[in-house]
């Protein structure tokens, strides 16, 4: 069912795709050799459908995004009529949907949690989130605050800035260097390889949040912005922190100045099992970002949302105004789709039906723990689960990279009807929130059964 436009065959489209599309983080040689990209052309609640006709369920929500499934027309409908209207904002203007939307932020979100500035995407998010901080520092009289404390292991954004943040070893940023002074790098509250060699998950947290005290001491207060991490840290696979984690970061921002911003671009809007990742871990961040669920992906936006305190800073003459802007903030088209998808959210109740289904998920995630040698550890909560795959569980030592155990895990997933491209170490799993109880099953049938295909091949 292809579009009018398009008028190759599907071996056309592969070879088409590898000649003119830089295809994300992908090397294309390697794409070359299995045949071309996935090409997909049409979704329908947790399933979408390549060019071939080949159906697959998305086992991770496009890219953790699709929180209210694939095929929703009436986002699309509202998309359409709104663009009907009006197609795109003029300079210094809003709409009333954008005004709706962020005062629904507004509810939703913890806390004052209660003006956003809206863009469209998660990096964007991030970047103004660091602006904003920065920016509030300036408006209370502490210039020199600019450096941002982030966790190893996390996945902040592509643009220049965010870039830095996190650390995550499966973004190299070899390219690019040198690192700027103001990107600080902490150990991830992570028990299953904390870097303390903690003996229990209390005392990972303990040590964790510790260590940003440590490195706020070490840079010096008066120069630390911000903290950013996100509540449950996906790429490392669903990292659920020690319940102490976050609310001693809290104290210890509080005790130097420094704000505390989640990224909840993947845990924003329901994901987790509550609105936000913040309610799961029970502490009040000054910031929160947010993109992917906020529209389902149907159309790109994102934004950050700061409290009252934030808010107030920028009250004023001329010289408090906060200059920061994109063409595109709050784009029309992007604002009403929030507004429906956060609509069916709540319709639906997949708020709830993503807790369910999540404790349903876990619990097939960890009898595979237990069943596989290659299977370190499951983890995660909500809809953001993932397995850890090692080559000795016993000293939980990764599989090298000439095994390529990624690959043949994804091609034996895809085999299955799943799409899922799985990482060097981490097997992904984040259906849409509208996954059914049977869905979860076919979902965990073929995991288990591509595990005990490709630990019987190894
Ligand atoms: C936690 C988190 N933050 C930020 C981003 C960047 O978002 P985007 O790709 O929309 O720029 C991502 C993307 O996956 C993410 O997972």
């Amino acid at each position: 069912m292809q579009s009018a436009t398009v008028s190759r065959t599907p071996s056309e489209l592969r070879q088409a795709a590898l000649d003119h599309i830089f295809i994300g983080m992908n090397n294309h040689a390697m794409l070359g050799e299995e045949g071309g990209p996935l090409i997909v052309e049409k979704g329908d609640g947790i399933y979408v459908w390549d060019v071939d006709g080949t159906r697959y369920i998305d086992g991770i929500s496009g890219m953790y995004f699709r929180n209210v499934g694939h095929g929703r027309e009436e986002i699309a409908k509202a998309i359409y009529e709104q663009i009907s209207d009006l197609s795109a904002n003029v300079y210094a203007s809003v709409t009333p949907a954008a005004v709706e939307l962020a005062a629904k932020i507004a509810e939703l979100a913890p806390g004052d949690l209660s003006r956003t500035f809206f863009c469209q995407g998660g990096s964007e998010a991030n970047e103004s989130a660091l602006k904003l901080a920065q920016a509030y520092h300036v408006r209370m009289g502490e210039r020199g605050r600019y450096k941002v404390i982030s966790r190893r292991g996390s996945y902040h954004g592509a643009t220049y800035g965010t870039m830095w943040l996190g650390e995550h070893p499966g973004f190299p940023r070899t390219d690019y260097q040198p690192k700027p002074s103001s990107a600080v790098h902490v150990a991830a509250p992570h028990f299953y390889r904390c870097e303390f060699n903690s003996e229990s998950p209390e005392e990972c947290g303990e040590l964790s949040a510790l260590a940003i005290e440590k490195a706020i001491l070490s840079e010096g207060p008066e120069s630390v912005s911000a903290v950013i991490g996100e509540p449950v840290t996906q790429p490392m696979g669903g990292v659920v922190p020690p319940e102490n984690y976050w609310p001693m970061v809290r104290e210890i921002c509080d005790r130097y100045g420094v704000l505390l911003i989640f990224d909840e671009v993947i845990t924003g809007f329901g994901r987790l099992g509550e609105w936000f990742g913040a309610d799961v871990v029970k502490t009040q961040p000054d910031i929160i970002s947010f993109a992917k669920g906020i529209t389902s992906g149907y159309f790109p936006l994102g934004g950050c949302i700061g409290d009252r305190r934030i808010a107030d800073a920028f009250a004023g003459g001329p010289e408090k105004t906060w200059s920061h802007m994109y063409t595109y903030s709050a784009h029309p088209g992007g604002v009403s789709a929030g507004l429906k998808n956060l609509e069916i959210i709540e319709r639906e109740g997949l708020i709830q039906n993503a807790r369910e289904r999540g404790v349903q998920m876990a619990d097939r995630l960890k009898a595979m723990e237990e069943r596989f040698e290659i299977i370190g550890e499951a983890r995660g909560i909500g809809l953001v689960q993932g397995l850890e795959m090692v080559e000795d569980g016993e000293s939980k030592k990764s599989f090298a990279p000439e095994v390529g155990i990624g690959m043949r895990m994804t091609e034996a997933l895809k085999r299955r009807g799943v799409w899922i491209r799985v990482g060097a170490y981490i097997l992904p799993l984040s259906p849409p929130l509208t996954i059914s109880a049977s869905e979860v099953d076919d979902l965990c049938d073929a995991v288990e059964d591509s595990i005990e295909e490709v630990s019987a091949g190894l």
